[in-house]
């Protein structure tokens, strides 16, 4: 290894095979087991894009059912888990509730059979049963109050928005949720995907993997940004601002939240189809003058900053929906781990299929042999 095969970021260093999903940052495509996320989007539901992501194929009818089945009768959390998040602090990020909660599962499941299918079903099922009920929960707890129980008679995304807000929502917000849900199920080996499989091949337990990615996943730089944007947005204020903010943040070179990707070069597929979404909800419950500045954002970026590839990605459009299903700001991230877990746990399945564990090389560029110099006289 030499100083030049050194890439900061790893950019365009391939440190896995998979067969998970598939980005051409060119053209706009992203597929899941090598089906377009257009399709999935209009054509399966999460549980049934989880269930592909992590065995592989689309379910049969039986097979869907079974997994819904037994996803739904494993989304409450044990009330020592409940007892726990009672004593987070009310201020603390739900981020690092989640993290927290999800390693803590760890202690009630601890016989690890990281070779027995039926261990790696209930991690899965469980994972992605419980992972909602603890991000509703804490919003409730933080308030105060107690948390919602899950509902058997409502489907997955419906559910979480029933414990989130004790509201039965329309048919469609719970449509809209669940496509958001499928459209943040799997990226490619992203920074969180990637602590996931750091984490996954040392052949510690499921619930240590998804913490690790949920932790890496609330930075700025990556889920914690569709927080940003609404920040952003609302610091514009005002259609009319929205060119002169832009020309400060050139200026000042700072980055525009919700712009700019490793990977896509166009416009990310995901925020041309979570665009259309929040349109669909504007036309029932009325615009949101954020859309308005983001829609001349997105014009104002592409004039100054297309010739560099810098478009709108998954985070910018993702918050828009989520406020107008009454989702609080500080759980946007929340809610993509919600979706992402199903991503991070087909990788967990992939890397455990073929492990090595990851012990990557360093170019050192510090001294060598240099002296002690004893305290007293530094
Ligand atoms: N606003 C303005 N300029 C940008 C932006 C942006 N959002 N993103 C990239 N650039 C410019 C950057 O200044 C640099 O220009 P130059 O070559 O002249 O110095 C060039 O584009 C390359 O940028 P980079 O930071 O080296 O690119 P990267 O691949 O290391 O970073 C990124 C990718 C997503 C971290 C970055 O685009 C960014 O910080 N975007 C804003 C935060 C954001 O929206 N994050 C969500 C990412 S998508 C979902 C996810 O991964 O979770």
């Amino acid at each position: 290894m030499t100083v030049c095969e050194y890439k900061p970021g790893l950019e365009g260093i391939p440190a896995a095979q998979s067969s998970i999903s598939y980005v051409d940052g060119k053209r706009g495509i992203l597929e899941y087991r090598g089906i377009r996320i257009e399709e999935l989007a209009t054509k399966s539901t999460f549980l049934e894009t989880a269930y592909l992501l992590i065995w592989g194929e689309l379910p049969t009818k039986e097979e869907l059912g079974a997994f819904e089945r037994e996803i739904y009768l494993h989304r409450r959390i044990k009330y020592r888990i409940r007892d726990m998040m009672k004593c987070f602090p009310e201020t603390g990020h739900p981020m690092d509730a989640l993290q927290t909660s999800a390693a803590a599962l760890g202690l009630f499941y601890a016989k690890r059979a990281l070779d027995d299918p039926d261990y790696i079903r209930q991690a899965v099922v469980r994972l992605v049963a419980k992972i909602p009920t603890m991000v509703a929960a804490f919003k409730q707890m933080r308030k105060g109050n107690d948390p919602i129980q899950p509902r058997d008679d409502l489907g997955y995304g419906a559910n979480f928005l029933y414990m989130l807000n004790e509201r039965e929502p329309d048919p469609l917000e719970a449509q809209v949720f669940d496509v958001c849900l499928t459209l943040h199920a799997e990226h490619t080996i992203n920074a969180s995907t990637f602590s996931a499989m750091v984490t996954a091949s040392t052949l510690t337990d499921p619930y240590a993997v998804v913490a690790s990615a949920v932790g890496t996943l609330a930075g700025p730089l990556h889920g914690g940004a569709n927080e940003e944007v609404i920040a952003m947005l609302e610091a514009i204020g005002s259609v009319e601002n929205v060119r002169p903010y832009l020309e400060e943040c050139l200026q000042r070179k700072t980055k525009i939240m919700g712009f700019g990707h490793r990977v896509y070069k166009v416009k990310d597929p995901r925020a041309k189809i979570l665009q259309s979404l929040a349109e669909k909800l504007f036309e029932k419950s009325g615009r949101d003058k954020y859309y308005d500045i983001a829609v001349e954002l997105e014009e104002a970026v592409e004039e100054k900053l297309g010739s560099k590839g810098i478009y709108p990605n998954v985070d910018f459009y993702s918050g828009l929906v989520y406020r107008k299903l009454g989702i609080p700001i500080d759980l946007f991230t929340p809610v993509f781990a919600i979706a992402r877990v199903a991503g991070w746990l087909a990788h967990w399945k992939e890397q455990l299929a073929e492990n090595r564990i990851y012990r990557p090389t360093q170019v050192y560029s510090g001294r060598h042999d240099a002296p002690y110099i004893p305290i007293t006289k530094r």
